[in-house]
């Protein structure tokens, strides 16, 4: 089973983590399943950009990004790229590490 580890973020999970999900599982599941509430506003139909995450080891390993993605990408806050939306990003059997930006877009819009 591929771990996912979790660089700490102040808000979800501040001492970072070290989660683990099947193969197959998109990584926004797997964090939700391990208690690690990142935002999912539309349910993780690759409709809004609140689940994006930075993937910075294993980012090779996810499927492909769909043209849907990569256009939501677009206005994600912070993106890099190696960002994905972590409800699209499908783990494969590498382990990955993922960084959940500081702020997603609700925020950037709430606060800046
Ligand atoms: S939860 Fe909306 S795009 Fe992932």
């Amino acid at each position: 089973m591929p771990a996912i580890k979790v660089l700490p973020h102040a808000e979800y999970c501040p001492e970072g983590a070290l989660i683990s999900a099947p193969a197959g599982t998109s990584i926004c599941e797997a964090l939700l399943d391990n208690g690690i509430k990142i935002e999912h506003a539309c349910d993780m139909s690759c409709a809004c950009t609140t689940c994006h995450v930075i993937v910075r080891e294993g980012f090779a390993s996810l499927g492909e990004a769909e043209e849907e993605e990569e256009d939501l990408l677009d206005r994600a806050w912070g993106l890099e790229p190696q960002s994905r939306l972590s409800c699209q990003a499908i783990l494969a059997a590498q382990d990955v590490t993922i960084e959940i930006p500081k702020y997603t877009i609700n925020h950037a819009k709430e606060d800046h």
